[in-house]
C-alpha cells in the first residue's frame, strides 16, 4: 500500500493542531446477530488518516516539537489469526504504515494519562461514541488525579472532527482517482441495469445485477442501500425493500452506488421498464434533465453551494407551472416553496468517503463558496403522487437524475457521465440490449 497520502493527512492534521495530543480511534466491529458480526467498515476519520484496516486500532497523533503519530492495535496472535485472518501487530504496523511507533492495544488505557499529562489541549470526536467519551473521562481524570506530581490535564478540549472535515472537503489526488474508479464500477452497473431490465422482473433482481458488478470490479461494499424503485415506489425517497415485480409502462428510478477503498459514488438514473418514455414521462424527465444541466452550469469556483440548487429550483418551478402541477409565477412558486410538493430535498451533498460526506455547508452564516478538489452530487428530481388536483397522466411519476461532480479549476467534471442519461441514449441502449 501507498502509505504517502495518509501519513501527508497525518502531518497536514498535525499542522492545524499546532499543539496538543489527538486521539482517533476506528469503528468498533458490530454485533449482526449471536456471534455474527457486521461486515467490517472502518471509521472513515480514522482510515482518511491511517489507511489502517482492522479494528481495535487507535491513532494518536502529537504536535508541537517533533510532531508524532503513534498507533495502538491488536496484538499478533497466531490462535486467532487462524480463525480470523492476518494481523499487523504493534511490530510489523509502523513500518507498512508509516507510523513513528506502535503499541497493542492493551497498554492504551494505561498509557493514555501519560499521553494527555502536560498536553494543552486534546483534540478528540467528543459525543460520538458514549463508551469513549467515558474512557476519555477516566484518562483525564486519572491525569487530574496526579496534580499534586505537576501533572496537568489538558486546558482545552478541541473537537478534532471540525479541523478534519475541512481537510474532507478538498479531496486530493490519492482520493479522486478512487472516486474516479467508485463512479466507473457504478456508470457501468447502471448500463448493465438498462440493459436487464423488463417487465415481469423484481426489482431485487435489478439490485442483484449492481451487486454483481460492483463486486466482480472490486467494490467492497455498496455505498449505501440500493434504491430499485419502480413505478409509484420512485416517489418514496428512501424506498429500499426492492421487492416488487416491474411493470411494462412505468418508470424505474435506480440510486446506487459504490464504495472503492472507503471512497463512494452516488448516481441515480430514472428509465421506462419497456425501454420507451410515454408522452408524460418524457415530459417530466425533460424537465428534470434541464434542472439538472442549469445546476451543473452552476457549479465553478467562487460559486457557492447553493448555487447549482437555486438554479435547479428555478428550472423546475417554471417546468411544474407548464405542467399544470402549480399555479402562479416561477418567483412566486419559489417565494412560497409550493415547488416542495413536487421536490423536497436539495440538489446535492458533499460526496467522499461518506455517501453524505463530513464538511460544513456554511461558513458562519454565508453558503460555502465552491473551490477546486471539492467533490458534490447534482441530483433534482420531480415525485408526483396522485391527488384530486393534480393532472392524471403524471400520476405516480418519480425521476431523479443524480451524478458526481468534481470542483474543478474552469468549472467541474462530471465523472459519472459514463451512465447514460439522454433520453435516445437510454432508449438506444435497452433496445440494443433487447435485440443482442
Ligand atoms: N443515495 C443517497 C443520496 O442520493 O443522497
Ligand atoms: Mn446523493
Ligand atoms: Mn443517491
Amino acid at each position: 500500500m501507498d502509505t504517502s497520502p495518509f501519513r501527508s493527512r497525518r502531518l497536514s492534521l498535525l499542522a492545524r493542531m499546532g499543539e496538543g495530543v489527538a486521539i482517533i480511534p476506528t469503528a468498533p466491529e458490530r454485533v449482526r446477530n449471536r456471534d455474527t458480526t457486521f461486515p467490517y467498515r472502518a471509521d472513515s476519520y480514522f482510515h482518511y488518516l491511517t489507511g489502517f484496516p482492522e479494528p481495535e486500532a487507535v491513532l494518536v497523533l502529537i504536535a508541537g516539537g517533533t510532531p508524532r503519530s503513534i498507533l495502538f492495535c491488536r496484538d499478533k496472535d497466531v490462535e486467532k489469526e487462524i480463525w480470523d485472518g492476518f494481523r499487523h501487530g504493534p511490530e510489523a504496523a509502523p513500518a507498512a504504515f508509516g507510523f513513528d511507533a506502535a503499541h497493542s492495544i492493551r497498554e492504551l488505557d494505561a498509557k493514555l494519562p501519560e499521553l494527555l499529562a502536560n498536553q494543552p489541549a486534546l483534540w478528540f470526536s467528543l459525543g460520538h461514541d458514549a463508551a469513549w467519551d467515558a474512557r476519555i473521562a477516566a484518562a483525564l481524570n486519572a491525569v487530574r488525579a496526579q496534580t499534586r506530581s505537576g501533572k496537568r490535564a489538558p486546558a482545552a478540549i478541541r473537537d478534532v472532527r471540525a479541523a478534519l472535515d475541512e481537510m474532507r472537503l478538498v479531496k486530493d489526488a490519492h482520493e479522486i482517482a478512487l472516486m474516479r474508479e467508485a463512479a466507473a464500477i457504478a456508470c457501468d452497473a447502471h448500463r448493465r441495469a438498462m440493459r436487464f431490465v423488463a417487465a415481469g422482473r423484481f426489482e431485487y433482481e435489478i439490485e442483484a445485477e449492481f451487486l454483481h458488478e460492483f463486486r466482480r470490479r472490486g467494490s467492497q461494499f455498496p455505498a449505501y442501500s440500493p434504491i430499485v424503485a419502480g413505478g409509484a415506489n420512485a416517489c418514496v425517497l428512501h424506498y429500499v425493500d426492492n421487492n416488487r415485480e416491474l411493470r411494462d409502462g412505468e418508470l424505474l428510478l435506480i440510486d446506487a452506488g459504490c464504495e472503492v477503498d472507503g471512497y463512494a459514488s452516488d448516481i441515480t438514473r430514472t428509465f421506462p421498464v419497456n425501454g420507451r418514455f410515454s408522452g408524460p414521462q418524457a415530459d417530466v424527465y425533460s424537465l428534470v434533465l434541464e434542472a439538472q444541466h442549469a445546476a451543473i452550469a452552476a457549479i465553478k469556483p467562487g460559486a457557492t453551494f447553493h448555487d447549482p440548487h437555486a438554479a435547479a429550483v428555478r428550472v423546475l418551478a417554471r417546468g411544474m407551472i407548464d405542467m399544470k402541477l402549480l399555479e402562479g409565477s416561477v418567483d412566486g412558486v419559489i417565494e412560497s416553496e409550493s415547488y416542495k410538493r413536487f421536490y423536497m430535498h436539495r440538489t446535492g451533498h458533499w460526496l467522499g468517503l461518506d455517501v453524505h460526506d463530513a464538511g460544513e455547508y456554511k461558513d458562519g452564516e454565508e453558503w460555502r463558496v465552491l473551490v477546486p478538489g471539492m467533490t458534490l452530487t447534482v441530483e433534482p428530481g420531480c415525485y408526483i403522487r396522485p391527488a384530486d388536483d393534480v393532472p392524471q397522466a403524471f400520476w405516480n411519476i418519480g425521476v431523479r437524475i443524480e451524478d458526481d461532480a468534481l470542483v474543478t479549476a474552469e468549472g467541474c467534471d462530471i465523472i459519472t457521465e459514463d451512465a447514460p442519461k439522454k433520453i435516445a441514449d437510454i432508449e438506444a441502449l435497452m433496445r440494443d440490449a433487447k435485440h443482442a
